[in-house]
């Protein structure tokens, strides 16, 4: 499962503290292989899309606020990746234990941003999509090195912006609510698994593409 466990106290009281922590060396090699292979997969097969953004269609007003291209997850069809399942559902049982939360939903999607592309300073918790409690973002970029771009930049209330890498197998959490975060232009293909721990599940009919 998720490496480190031991930790996790530790984490969490971050995560609290901060509104944000950042987790390396997240997934254990088996599960980080495989889910990297079957995000290659699934980039032959086609089957990611471009990104949408809450109430908007506009696709010229997204490309000025996203330019990432997604597959959202889904347990019952990507039955090669319950091991990536197992390790999420852990980390939503530490997030309840810790916080005293019951959440028992969440959406996840593999993220590919292609060279030029960003995503513009934001909050994951919108008017119309107040249910996400914490973002979850594991990196799978091999060999980042400085100069590549596609870092997060995150704006912690009170504090000075910080830059995170996006390195494999890095994991950030952090606060749905407060925290703003953008990430600046990739110059290569940026990939990683984003997503969300959910208060509530979503009704279908509520998601537009986000
Ligand atoms: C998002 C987002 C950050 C990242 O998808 O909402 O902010 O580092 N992603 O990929
Ligand atoms: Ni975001």
């Amino acid at each position: 499962m998720i490496n480190k466990i031991s930790l996790w106290e530790e984490q969490m009281d971050l995560l609290a503290q901060q509104d944000y922590v950042v987790i390396d060396n997240f997934l254990n090699n088996n599960i980080l292989e495989n889910v990297v292979s079957f995000f290659d997969a699934k980039i032959e097969e086609d089957k990611l899309t471009k990104a949408a953004i809450g109430s908007t269609g506009d696709s010229k007003i997204i490309e000025e606020i996203r330019g990432d291209y997604t597959y959202w997850l889904d347990k019952a069809r990507d039955q090669n990746e319950l091991l990536l399942f197992d390790s999420l559902d852990e980390m939503q049982q530490l997030i309840n234990r810790f916080f005293f939360l019951s959440l028992s939903d969440y959406e996840f999607h593999l993220a590919l941003y292609p060279k030029g592309t960003f995503y513009k300073k934001h909050l994951d918790q919108f008017q119309g999509r107040n249910n996400r409690m914490i973002s979850m973002i594991i990196y799978l970029n091999e060999n980042w090195k400085l100069g590549d771009g596609g870092e997060l930049k995150i704006y912690p209330e009170g504090k000075e912006p910080s830059v995170i890498e996006p390195l494999m197998n890095r994991c950030i959490l952090f606060r749905s609510d407060t925290l703003y975060h953008e990430v600046l232009t990739s110059n290569c293909d940026r990939k990683s698994i984003t997503g969300w721990m959910l208060y509530q599940s979503t009704p279908l009919a509520a998601i537009p593409g986000v």
